[in-house]
């Protein structure tokens, strides 16, 4: 594949929350010591790359995706040194470590910003999107006023307390404010962002998830500005760190991947992607139409048809990266019973492209419905501290009194935990662990080798061949039934696969990989 770093075809991520890992210094919330303790069991589970969530000075009004300050780590994570540590320490391992950027919007705390909403000119009054006056609530996106003393209202990307950077327009409609993206009044963003990106390059990252990548040139229906400037990153990384990665929060691989340039792009589970149709879809009543729940015997075939005709297309640029979920979404747990998750995990860890598993999900951890921190809203509930063991009160994440955690722990008694599982080769956790080493073992599962459907049949029969010679067989229901493909050699068997008289009968809830 063109300019890919060779590491990237044989990762497989894990996604850390900071502040909900472990908690190194005894104060409630998770830090880089208390991640870099860690490093061992990430890359012990088949691990050898980390995305990690914002980690950057902020008033966390959005869990950090409100950055203050792009240069320095948010002292409850530590300091730079810490970074620099656990970048090294990765390295050791074999590990890669891609940090958080967000480039389309920054605090209302951040100095750009403060010195942008001055009444007078000066060199940040470009750095965000204002209109020319304070009573102006142009359509389309949101804006604030009554805010500041310059004379304008300011356009907001996502939540109130995150303006938008100004990248420029494409389409121009009010020519007295906005301004084109070609304009070298808004040059300067891209460049500190690039500066920002370089920055912690040199100290030892080794590249970027990158939030709401779409978003930086307003008016961009076709996206072709934004593109454009993600195509000078791109070239930047190609001439200087042409190990880096960079993984989009975009969720349109050909745009994302073919216009833009990005190394890969996420698949996340909007409507009609595959991650939806394979574990959240539900029908209007409520019931799970998922085709990896047992019960609702749900053919592959509308699961496939977009994910394939993504992957023809990006096929010699880039990855797409299939997710066990995120920070964002409700917890994989509460859509598919284990049973059903051990299948979706041999599913999620044989596709192409490079895929993330997201902390806890290799250990079934929970999601707690509760009170919004830090912006999180619903999303809070997939936010809990690290399941470590079954210590109470806090479960081997921190050593701080459990009042002052930065959420509480699952406290019930059948919570997973990671300890137990380690020693229980019939846990999620261990399930996990040999289908990572499987992959890391055989290149015909690894993310740029083939993808090729063999069977999909209307009663949920799915075999799709991995390289040359890898196979990959379901039945996720709960009844038995026949595949055409016949088995060859097993790697590995969850459930079982006879072949026999020119046709394979599986059990219920069976999954084989297989080579011929
Ligand atoms: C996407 C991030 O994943 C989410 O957590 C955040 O709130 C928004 N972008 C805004 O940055």
């Amino acid at each position: 594949m063109n300019n890919m770093p060779r590491w990237f075809n044989d990762a497989i991520f894990y996604q850390v929350y900071p502040q909900s890992f472990c908690d190194g210094n005894g104060d409630g919330v998770g830090d880089f010591v208390g991640l870099i303790s860690k490093l061992d069991y990430i890359k012990q589970t088949g691990f050898n790359a980390l995305w990690i969530n914002p980690c950057f000075d902020s008033p966390f009004k959005d869990a950090g995706y409100d950055v203050r300050n792009y240069f320095k780590i948010a002292p409850r994570y530590g300091t730079e040194e810490d970074a620099r540590k656990l970048f090294e320490e990765a390295h050791k391992r074999g590990m890669r470590v891609l940090l958080d950027l967000v480039p389309g919007h920054t605090s209302d705390k951040c100095r750009w910003f403060v010195q942008s909403a001055k009444p007078y000119r000066n060199r940040y009054s470009d750095r965000y999107i204002w209109t020319n006056s304070g009573w102006a609530r142009p359509e389309g996106y949101n804006w604030v006023t009554g805010n500041a003393d310059r004379d304008g209202t300011y356009m907001l990307n996502f939540f109130l307390n995150q303006p938008a950077l100004n990248y420029g327009f494409n389409k121009i409609n009010d020519p007295s404010w906005q301004i084109s993206y070609k304009d070298k009044r808004v040059k300067p963003t891209l460049r500190a962002m690039m500066k920002v990106m370089r920055f912690w390059l040199d100290r030892g990252a080794d590249g970027f998830r990158v939030d709401m990548a779409d978003s930086l040139v307003k008016n961009d229906p076709d996206k072709s500005a934004t593109a454009s400037l993600w195509r000078k990153v791109r070239r930047m990384l190609d001439a200087h760190y042409p190990e880096a990665v960079i993984v989009s929060e975009w969720c349109n691989a050909p745009v994302a991947i073919n216009k833009a340039r990005f190394h890969g792009d996420f698949l996340l589970h909007h409507g009609d992607k595959l991650t939806d149709h394979a574990f959240y879809k539900r029908d209007e009543a409520g019931k799970s139409v998922a085709y990896f729940c047992k019960t609702a015997h749900a053919s592959a075939h509308d699961m496939l048809r977009r994910y394939v005709e993504e992957l023809q297309a990006t096929r010699n640029n880039g990855y797409i990266c299939v997710i066990s979920g995120n920070h964002d979404v409700v917890r994989l747990s509460e859509f598919l019973d284990e049973s059903e998750r051990r299948l979706a995990f041999v599913f999620l860890l044989t596709l192409p492209g490079a895929p993330f598993v997201y902390y806890g999900d290799e250990i079934g951890m929970r999601y707690i419905p509760q009170r919004s921190k830090e912006g999180g809203f619903h999303r809070t509930g997939s936010r809990t501290p690290m399941q470590w063991n079954d210590e109470l009160p806090n479960c081997g994440f921190s050593s701080a009194p459990a009042s002052k955690l930065y959420l509480d722990v699952d406290r019930r008694p059948d919570a997973p935990c990671a300890e137990r599982q380690m020693k229980d080769a019939s846990s999620l956790w261990s399930l996990v662990r040999e289908l990572a080493l499987l992959r890391h073992s055989r290149v015909d599962l690894q993310a740029e080798s083939d993808f090729a459907v063999e069977e999909c049949s209307d009663d949920g029969v799915l075999c799709y061949r991995r390289g040359e010679r890898t196979f990959v067989l379901f039945n996720p229901t709960d009844q038995e039934r026949e595949s055409t493909v016949l088995v060859g050699k097993k790697l590995f068997e969850l459930g079982s696969a006879t072949s026999n008289n020119g046709a394979t009968l599986l059990a219920p809830q069976t999954a084989v990989i297989f080579e011929k």
